[in-house]
């Protein structure tokens, strides 16, 4: 089975963002596709980026923390 078969995953980083890794489509809630070019995306889950959904690094200096 060739990198491109298999399976994406999702693993969330402590106190950041959920990084997704493989192939995958991204689509916003109207079903909007969201071009993304690389194999690896970190998805923001504090809320607080300006580039939603990716993670823009602003979760650092605001103090966001996860449990796992
Ligand atoms: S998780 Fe990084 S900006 Fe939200």
């Amino acid at each position: 089975m060739s990198a491109d078969h298999e399976p994406a995953t999702i693993t969330p980083y402590p106190d950041g963002p959920l990084l997704v890794r493989g192939a995958v489509e991204l689509h916003a809630a109207d079903g909007t596709p969201i071009p993304s070019h690389r194999r690896t995306v970190a998805l923001c889950r504090c809320g607080l980026s300006a580039l939603k959904p990716f993670c823009d690094g602003t979760h650092k200096p605001a103090g966001f923390r996860t449990e796992d």
